[in-house]
């Protein structure tokens, strides 16, 4: 009997993101070998031709996953039927600027899909954000959705916390799938909080392995505050100084293994999901924790313990959402 297959849209599929994804997406990287995609590529009628060239060059790769392309500026015909949003069309930062100046100028982009998606995605729509800021991004595309539940909408952390295992890996000299638990708390942004007090190497905490390794606690705990969280924390900013342009591929491998565990499920990895109220973050915010996945979407990882130093880092970095969440209220987009 022949699988029926699932529908993907993917937003500013003609930049580079977008790019970067088309072709692991058709490849079966995300959604394994036995699902065939649909994909549809949303644009603006200036990236139209970009997203129409990766369109040609998919039929080329000849990818026997990929049972339909479509390419649209048109939000509602993107969505229809959707399983599976991807939320990439966004302006990026540039030197200088932080991801919150870009609050009002992505801001109206994402209002009007989340109605597109209320208006015509598959009743199992699950939605990840990308587009910065993405947590806010995420908040006004569930706000705008309608009947759609707001647990349907994530925002992409991946990201960050690859990075925190990428920076542990170096400093322990170990293979990333040596190290578990790291978690990534609150914002996408320079706020939020790596944490690896949960975190185990080899099944030892980490911070004990780096107590062995740089001589004693103090030098670990001192390393951690000092080079690992803003590192991690600032990780964007040091790419785009390096590249020139923000993050791309490490960005897009990010999305799709955020998709990939979301439906195939997880013990545990970070994802900004809608708060209920978990560790004391006002409902609503679309706020990073560390989450598992039964293959029914991400929840909360709950019952963890923070210290107060923790603590005060995650709280600060809730209290930027909030500031967010207020400014775009202020904007009148929400
Ligand atoms: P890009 O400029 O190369 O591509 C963005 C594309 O979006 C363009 O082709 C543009 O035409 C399109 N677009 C703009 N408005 C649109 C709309 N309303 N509907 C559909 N498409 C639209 O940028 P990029 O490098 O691909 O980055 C995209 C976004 O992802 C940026 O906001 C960037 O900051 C963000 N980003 C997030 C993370 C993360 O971890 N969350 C990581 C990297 C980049
Ligand atoms: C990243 O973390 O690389 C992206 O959010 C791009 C940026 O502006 O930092």
């Amino acid at each position: 009997m022949a699988t029926s297959s699932t529908t993907v849209t993917i937003t500013g599929a003609g930049g580079q993101i977008g790019y970067a994804l088309l072709f692991r997406i058709a490849a079966g990287d995300m959604l394994g070998p036995d699902r065939p995609v649909r994909l549809r590529l949303l644009e603006i009628p200036q990236g139209m031709r970009a997203a129409e060239g990766a369109a040609l060059e998919l039929q080329d790769c000849a990818f026997p996953l990929l049972h339909d392309v479509e390419v649209t500026d048109n939000a509602r015909t993107a969505f229809e039927g959707c399983s599976i949003g991807m939320l990439v069309g966004a302006r990026p930062r540039g030197p200088g600027m932080e991801r919150a100046d870009l609050l009002a100028a992505n801001a109206g982009i994402f209002g009007p899909q989340g109605e597109a998606i209320g208006a015509g995605a598959a009743s199992d729509v699950r939605i990840v954000v990308v587009g910065n800021p993405a947590n806010t991004n995420a908040l006004l595309a569930a706000t705008a959705a309608g009947d759609v539940p707001a647990d349907r909408f994530t925002a992409l952390t991946r990201l960050d916390h690859n990075r925190a295992v990428g920076q542990l890996t170096e400093a322990l000299d170990v293979r990333p799938d040596e190290i578990d638990g790291v978690a990534i708390w609150g914002n996408h942004s320079a706020t939020q909080f790596p944490d690896v007090s949960h975190a185990t190497v080899r099944g030892v905490p980490v911070v004990d392995a780096l107590t062995e390794r740089l001589g004693d606690k103090e030098r670990a705990m001192a390393w951690l505050d000092d080079s690992f969280i803003p590192r991690v924390a600032k990780r964007g900013a040091e790419i785009i100084d390096v590249r020139g342009s923000s993050s791309v591929a490490s960005a897009a491998n990010a999305a799709i293994e955020h998709v990939r565990d979301e439906q195939a499920g997880t013990a545990w990895t970070s994802a900004a999901v809608v708060s209920q109220g978990e560790y004391g973050v006002p409902e609503g915010l679309v706020c990073s924790f560390p989450v598992s996945s039964d293959g029914s979407g991400y929840r909360v990882v709950e019952g963890l313990d923070l210290d107060d130093r923790s603590r005060a880092r995650f709280e600060a970095s809730v209290s930027e959402l909030v500031a967010e969440r207020d400014a775009v209220r202020e904007l009148g987009i929400l």
